[in-house]
């Protein structure tokens, strides 16, 4: 027999629930970053300028990217209860460029030495990406490295030690020492020239990708673009990195109107050994222009209405249909890590048109983890590019449209706490 205490705890917990899916709506209105107009070029900017200062800042959110479990023990430990970082964000634009600069807070400074080969090593870091193509909301590129058809151009900046190293290849043993300089006169001013100049080149870079591996840099004159980043202390404790990156509004990858744009951030922290899908992603952010009045069609598709979503019947959907495969926070162990994407920060990186999509026609968008040849018993895709490609998903589309509100409704929970 259910005592009273039992049947009021259970009213509770009723109650909670109800309380959390009218709070789903309201916590998932996208926040948006506007764009602010400047007199002046900007094509030189970088986290410095003081044309930042009229620009207001936004807050966004980047969750730790779960999706492909690495094999690496440390490096797994080290990020095992990752939580979600904050990250400040502002933009400007001058009617021909637009930049971004961005601030997070990160507790050491990881500057990697050498030339980024050594592996023991790993460099704080951050990017941000642009859609290709972004009129349609629904067909989004997929948020980690845009996915096959529908491209993403994406930023990269790593801290790396500008080192002196005169010949280009990596060759560190030539090293000079300060101390000596005077000795080096002249050789050392182009040594100086050269290193600077390497150095920008190899890491701040831009990329095309369809996919993670598919990344291809963009190295003739295409594109052009600036980036910085600097390590800031604070007065009371603490410390930040803020990094920029400045492009034309048109270049030959993207092009960008008066329109609302998505763009997304990421962080790497080197502390923590993160290198490639380990890092803090966040979803697709709008970007809207100041002063400019448009019907905001990302907007609408991203706060679709999941007020009607039962998140209790979601939990139980997914249980029953996707956890012997999925991994995600509750049941985390059920699967084989291997097996398909961990879904433990899906709902912090995700859009709700992507997860509709992912559900009903998993073909779509393929998340390029492994492939028959790299795992032959947890394939998650048959087919390469050239063939076309399947997912090892099935397609969920015979759930009725209530319950597929109802998962994504829950997928839309799984995610971290803030840090
Ligand atoms: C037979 C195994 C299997 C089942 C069952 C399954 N999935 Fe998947 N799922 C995969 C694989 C493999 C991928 C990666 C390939 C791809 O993107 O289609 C994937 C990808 C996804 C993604 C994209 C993940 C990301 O990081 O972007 C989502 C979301 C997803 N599944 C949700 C679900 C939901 C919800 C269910 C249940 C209704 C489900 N899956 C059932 C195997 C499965």
């Amino acid at each position: 027999m259910m005592s009273n205490s039992t049947k009021s705890i259970k009213k509770l917990v009723a109650v909670s629930l109800a309380a959390s899916a009218i709070c789903a709506t309201s916590a998932f209105a996208s926040p948006v970053i506007k764009a602010y107009q400047v007199n002046g070029d900007i094509k030189n900017i970088g986290v410095e300028s003081s044309s930042w200062s009229k620009a207001k800042e936004t807050e966004i959110l980047a969750y730790p990217q779960t999706t492909i479990h690495l094999n690496d023990k440390k490096a797994n430990e080290l990020n095992d209860g990752n939580k979600a970082k904050k990250i400040k964000v502002k933009a400007l634009t001058d009617g021909q460029n637009i930049a971004f600069k961005i601030e997070w807070a990160d507790k050491t400074e990881s500057i990697q030495s050498g030339n980024a080969i050594k592996n023991t090593e790993f460099a704080d870091g951050f990017a941000v990406q642009f859609a290709t193509k972004y009129d349609d909301p629904l067909k989004l590129p997929y948020i980690g490295m845009g996915s096959q058809d529908r491209p993403v151009m994406v930023y990269l900046q790593k801290a790396v030690a500008k080192l002196f190293e005169p010949n280009g290849n990596g060759e560190v043993t030539m090293q000079v020492n300060r101390a000596n300089a005077p000795k080096f006169e002249k050789d050392l001013e182009r040594f100086d020239i050269d290193v600077a100049h390497l150095a920008r080149k190899s890491y701040q870079k831009a990329f095309v990708a369809e996919g993670f591996g598919s990344m291809t840099e963009i190295k003739d004159k295409s594109s052009d673009f600036l980036m910085d980043m600097k390590f800031k202390k604070k007065l009371f404790g603490g410390s930040n990195w803020e990094g920029s990156v400045v492009r034309p509004l048109n270049d030959t990858y993207v092009k960008i109107y008066n329109d609302p744009i998505p763009v997304a951030f990421a962080v790497w922290d080197g502390d923590k050994m993160n290198r490639d899908g380990l890092k803090h992603l966040s979803t697709w952010i709008i970007v809207e222009f100041d002063g400019v009045v448009s019907d905001d069609k990302l907007k609408k598709e991203f706060d679709k209405p999941l007020e009607n979503a039962n998140l209790k019947n979601g939990e139980e959907l997914t249980k029953a249909n996707c956890s012997s495969c999925h991994n995600y926070g509750a049941v985390h162990e059920a699967a084989s890590a291997y097996m398909a994407p961990n879904l433990s920060n899906i709902g912090g990186y995700s859009t709700t048109p992507y997860l509709i999509e992912s559900i009903t026609q998993p073909h779509n968008v393929i998340v390029p983890g492994y492939n028959a040849n790299a795992h032959t018993n947890f394939a998650w895709y048959y087919g390469d590019k050239e063939s076309g490609m399947t997912s090892a998903m099935p397609a969920f589309d015979y759930l009725s449209e209530q319950e597929i509100l109802d998962i994504v409704g829950y997928l839309k929970t799984l995610k971290a706490e803030v840090e």
